[in-house]
């Protein structure tokens, strides 16, 4: 959701600036800018991806002061001119923006009756031309920024250099996501990690509402009151080769083949297999009020929020704690009533996602107790929460989220674990749930084995112009997470529906032209499903199962045979195949499988 990418330095800033920015594409890639200051500013902005910007810079482009800029548009189409940097009138203030202004029309209004002159629809334009109006009388950047700053509703991180100040840039966070990268002798800021992490690993994150002021020696970050703020680095556990294709075709098939070893991340130090338990010290929650709790609600979005339905499923099976799962776009604006006794959990992969994090926000102003699964370290949710649980997953890059997805689903099976050993469950399940754990990364092994065939079967179903994906009860969150996975890279119309709904209206829709995934776990409900596939089959449909054993010939056309586990950690394994599906779909239809359409990483707008 647009990144944002600062360099001061004794390095020409514009290499640096084209590098970071190809590392944050997958934040927006519908236009791309950068702006160097050395005696006048040079700028170049494009419609287009990074690489047609890095076409679009002379070499001439020389300086060690820089701020960059990859856009998913908000306010205005994407074209060259609504590309950021933005420039005041006098072309003399830069800005690039992550966020949206909402007061942005009547602020324009002023500004334009003021004499400030317009070029692009967006928002960001405003702050630079309030910027300009503040500096020419302080002198200050920092102080002309906080004042900009303060007649601003909305959301933003921001870069800004003042062409009549070398050597110095200033950086502010509200809602939207800054990173500072410490250097020798040289400072970068950005969006995320992934656009420093090749230049250092020593980083700062600026809470909301925190400013800095980057210089080649060294940073200083104060509050919009000008108050100076005190901040302890951090060292990123991650280095470059995270953030590479690592000899993969798409970060998408590397993000889904290193799942045996983010599975086994998560799990990294957390069983017990003597008292059959897992160590979840980062919940901050002793065993009394654990056993407090009389519910538990989960929020996320997108693929956070299916893999929070498997999660809340977990905990009511193995703790018997009342549990459900709801969008946090959804939940955020139906003014919520929290409940002492419920404990809230939030999930995300990047920690910035703004609905979620708003949601939060809402949560702990009313009292909440809030728990994060989050996978960035640091990031604004995991900074928010009362406590959690890290996924270390690692970096995932590719738009589409995969091995966080199944991170997110092991750490709820250890929350559940945790529960229900403070809860009801007995040593004996404890210890059935911990082996069923540690078999996991192998079992990943062998299903990612079954690549070829899986990639057949997608070549055989990816020109069905829809597919209907069918699931109960643990495979329903599966289905849905199928759908989402197959809509979003290979744009393939996928709808997901409880199996057990389909007579209910969607059985119209089954025919020849419209094959149906189905999860058809080996459990209790077994024989409901195969009765829902011989429905379907009725119909004319094919039906492509996903499941535990071969059923007969006439109830499915082809079978992908996932290994089996503790029925309640099934829906953990089923849902890899589909992933594995949806990529293959993907690449048969020649689909930009990392950057889907209209899509970006971190949806840090409302
Ligand atoms: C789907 C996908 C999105 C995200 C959603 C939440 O593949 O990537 O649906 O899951 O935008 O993002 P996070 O987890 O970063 O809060």
């Amino acid at each position: 959701m647009c990144g944002i990418v600062a360099y001061v330095g004794p390095k020409d800033a514009a290499p640096i600036l084209l590098e970071g920015l190809q590392r944050l594409e997958y934040r927006g890639y519908d236009s791309a800018g950068l702006v160097v200051s050395n005696k006048g500013l040079k700028m170049r902005k494009v419609k287009g991806r990074v690489a047609d910007l890095a076409a679009a810079v002379p070499a001439r482009f020389r300086g060690g002061l820089g701020i960059g800029h990859t856009r998913w548009a908000t306010h205005g189409v994407p074209n060259d001119v609504n590309a950021h940097p933005h420039l005041d009138t006098a072309q003399r203030v830069a800005v690039v923006h992550n966020g949206i202004i909402e007061n942005a029309g009547e602020l324009r209004a002023k500004l334009a009756a003021d004499g400030a002159v317009f070029v692009s629809e967006t928002d960001t334009e405003v702050l630079a031309h309030l910027i300009a109006r503040t500096v020419e009388d302080t002198d200050s950047l920092e102080e002309a920024v906080r004042k900009a700053l303060k007649s601003i509703v909305g959301t933003y991180g921001i870069a800004v250099l003042d062409a009549q100040r070398a050597g110095e840039i200033v950086v502010a966070r509200n809602g939207s996501p800054i990173v500072i990268g410490i250097g020798e002798k040289e400072m970068f800021a950005a969006s995320d990690v992934a656009a420093l992490i090749r230049y250092t690993r020593q980083v700062v994150h600026l809470e909301d509402g925190e400013l800095a002021v980057l210089k080649a020696d060294g940073f200083r970050t104060f509050t919009m009151d000008a108050r100076a703020t005190s901040k302890e680095p951090l060292t990123v556990d991650w280095d470059a080769g995270h953030y590479d294709t690592g000899g993969y075709e798409h970060y998408l098939l590397k993000e889904i083949s290193d799942q045996p070893d983010s599975v086994t991340r998560t799990l990294s130090g957390r069983l017990d297999g003597r008292f059959n338990i897992a160590h979840l010290g980062g919940l901050n929650l002793d065993a009394r009020e654990t056993r407090a709790f009389r519910r538990v609600k989960i929020i996320g979005c997108g693929s956070a929020y299916y893999a929070g339905q498997i999660g809340a499923q977990l905990i009511e099976e193995l703790a018997r704690i009342p549990a459900d799962a709801e969008p946090a776009s959804e939940f955020r604006y139906r003014s919520p009533v929290v409940e002492h006794d419920t404990l809230y959990v939030a999930v995300s992969q990047s920690g910035e996602t703004y609905d979620t994090l708003a949601a939060v926000q809402e949560l702990k102003r009313k009292g909440g107790r809030v728990l994060g699964v989050v996978n960035a370290v640091g990031s604004a949710i995991a900074r928010e929460v009362d406590g959690g649980v890290y996924l270390h997953a690692g970096p995932e890059v590719s738009v589409a989220s995969t091995k966080a997805f199944t991170s997110t689903a092991v750490a709820f099976a250890l929350i559940a674990l945790h529960f229900g050993r403070v809860h009801d469950l007995s040593p004996a399940d404890g210890r059935r749930i911990v082996e069923g754990l540690k078999r996991l990364p192998d079992q990943i092994e062998e299903i990612l084995k079954q690549g070829e065939a899986i990639e057949a079967l997608a070549r055989k179903y990816a020109p069905h112009p829809s597919m209907m994906f069918v699931g109960r009860v643990r495979g329903y969150p599966v289905a849905r997470e199928g759908a989402q996975k197959l809509k979003e890279v290979s744009y393939v119309h996928a709808e997901a529906y409880p199996a057990s709904e389909l007579k209910h209206g969607p059985l119209a829709l089954i025919g020849p032209e419209m094959p149906t995934v189905a999860i058809v776990p080996d459990d209790e409900l077994l024989d409901k499903n195969l009765t829902t596939l011989g429905e379907i089959r009725a119909r004319g449909g094919k039906v492509l199962m996903v499941g535990h054993r071969v059923p007969d010939a006439e109830l499915a056309e082809d079978v992908i045979v996932v290994p089996k586990n503790e029925v309640e950690l099934d829906p953990i394994l089923l849902g890899i195949p589909l992933q594995l599906f949806a990529y293959h779909a993907a690449v048969a239809l020649a689909r930009d499988v990392d950057k889907p359409r209209n899509l970006a990483k971190s949806v840090t707008v409302e």
